[in-house]
């Protein structure tokens, strides 16, 4: 079954129909969902929707727009966090150069304090980077993030910025953009990527695949991601979706639920 690396269920776009989309996952084949925290309220919401839904595992820690709230209290509540059962990974943590919401000072502080704290509580990482490919490599290097395992979220960089990551073990989520028409960059990473290093993520509410571009988008269609990344590499569905579920697993749960 799909294993989706990537959403923001808590999200308020979800409000009207949460519990339904939610409980219509399984029957579409969507196996297990990672639901990824941002801001300081999705840190206890991602902690409810684990509690409350069986496939759905949690990801804590604060995005780089949000570490304005950001001080070695709320650092100890995502320790404590990251002790839970269901909790998978430290995220989405990085570097937002698109939006500049903090400083890159202050960003670059708490990115690398976020992954400190990954490697010590023995989590994973999921990585957001927009417009800041050499700080974020950098950033990573500096921090052997190698040896703390992750994910480049939303992967929107160029092929020799991959292979870096993939040199350093580290896994590439891809989603909705994929089937963009400008995606020619990223159908080339897809391309030279070997398929055991390929999450499958949606970052919804955001990113729908075409046709449904600019709408609210959901796991239910990541089928027509599924399809894509099965063109690009001349194989079937079936083994994109099986091959991507057991790196999710590989990466998320091998010391886990
Ligand atoms: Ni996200």
């Amino acid at each position: 079954m799909i294993f989706e690396t990537h959403a923001h269920y808590d999200d308020e776009s979800f409000n009207d129909d949460r519990e339904e989309l939610l409980n219509s996952m399984q029957a579409h084949g969507i196996g297990s969902v990672i639901n990824v925290s941002a801001d300081l309220g999705s840190l206890d919401r991602t902690k409810n929707l684990m509690e409350a839904y069986p496939f759905i595992y949690g990801a804590m820690g604060l995005h780089p727009d949000e570490v304005g709230d950001m001080n070695e209290d709320v650092i100890e509540k995502i320790r404590t966090l990251c002790r839970l059962e269901k909790t998978v990974a430290v995220g989405e943590i990085g570097l937002d150069y698109y939006w500049n919401k903090e400083d890159h000072e202050t960003q670059r502080y708490w990115f690398r304090r976020q992954l400190e704290l990954a490697r010590e509580e023995k989590l994973p990482v999921i990585i957001h980077s927009r417009e800041a490919a050499a700080d974020t490599l950098q950033v990573m290097k500096d921090c052997r993030a190698g040896e703390i395992g992750g994910v480049l979220h939303c992967f929107s960089y160029s092929k020799e910025m991959a292979k870096e990551y993939l040199n350093m073990g580290l896994y590439l989520g891809i989603g909705g953009v994929l089937t963009f028409k400008n995606a020619r960059k990223l159908l080339e990473v897809v391309e030279y990527a070997p398929l055991d290093r390929l999450l499958l993520e949606t970052d919804s509410p955001y990113l729908a695949p075409v046709p449904y571009r600019g709408k609210r988008n959901s796991s239910l269609y990541l089928p027509l991601v599924v399809q894509k990344i099965a063109e690009i590499k001349q194989i079937s569905p079936e083994k994109v979706t099986e091959q991507t579920e057991e790196n999710a697993v590989r990466l998320f749960l091998r010391n886990r639920a």
